[in-house]
């Protein structure tokens, strides 16, 4: 039997934050299992990824629950069957209530496509690109009650050009999603995190030296 800690990846859609974190975990860069996939959708292409990679996926129907914390209070029921130690949201667009959070407190991360607290909710890159900002990019954080609100694990930054499109930046954005995901779970994972007021300290782990960057760079 593997010692190592399993996580558990909630999806909704395509799933390709899950099939980053897949590779990183097959490439050894991870040190864990992916226990099992869970999405609210039957039809998502996540569960698709996870099964080609015999990953145990379980399909749950928000819409089959009377209430928000009922589905919940199933969604840990099957996460504790797996004995998942991290919970890590890759697309999933459910909101969780204090019923899930209190089960894995500080133990539930999230990709979101802009540099929080700029840009929260559902259209980041769209928010990013009509406000007319040079820079935008992905955060992890821990999921709190709030809308994005969470303690902020890792950034990353790209450009945001003139001629982009919601479509661009967004492609643009998901591709920097892809690196700095499984470096948090990593980190998280090597315990290398800790949480104080709300901020994350990493110890100084991968700290950055001498950068600037300018939009437009002329
Ligand atoms: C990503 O843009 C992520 O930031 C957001 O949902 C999208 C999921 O994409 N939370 P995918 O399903 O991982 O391809």
């Amino acid at each position: 039997m593997s010692s190592l800690p399993s996580i558990g990846v909630l999806v909704s859609g395509s799933g390709s934050n899950l099939q980053a974190i897949i590779d990183a975990v097959e490439a050894g860069c991870i040190p864990c299992k992916i226990g099992v996939v869970i999405s609210n959708k039957a039809d998502a292409y996540g569960l698709v990824r996870a099964r080609s990679h015999g990953i145990p996926t379980e399909f749950v129907d928000h819409r089959s629950f009377d209430s928000r914390e009922a589905f919940d209070a199933h969604l840990v029921k099957i996460l504790r069957s797996y004995d998942i130690r991290l919970v890590c949201l890759a697309g999933f667009m459910r909101l969780l209530t204090p019923t899930f959070l209190g089960a894995f407190p500080m133990r539930v991360l999230n990709i979101h496509p802009a540099l929080l607290p700029s840009f929260p909710g559902t259209h980041g890159p769209r928010d990013a690109l009509n406000y007319g900002v040079r820079f935008s990019g992905c955060t992890v954080h821990f999921i709190d009650e709030g809308i994005d609100t969470g303690p902020i694990v890792a950034q990353a930054v790209v450009p945001v050009y003139e001629d982009d499109t919601e479509e661009s930046l967004a492609a643009r954005i998901l591709k920097e999603e892809h690196r700095v995901y499984p470096m948090a779970i990593r980190l998280f994972l090597e315990e290398k995190l800790t949480i104080s007021e709300k901020k994350v300290f990493t110890g100084n782990a991968g700290r950055i030296s001498g950068f600037s960057c300018r939009n437009p760079d002329t």
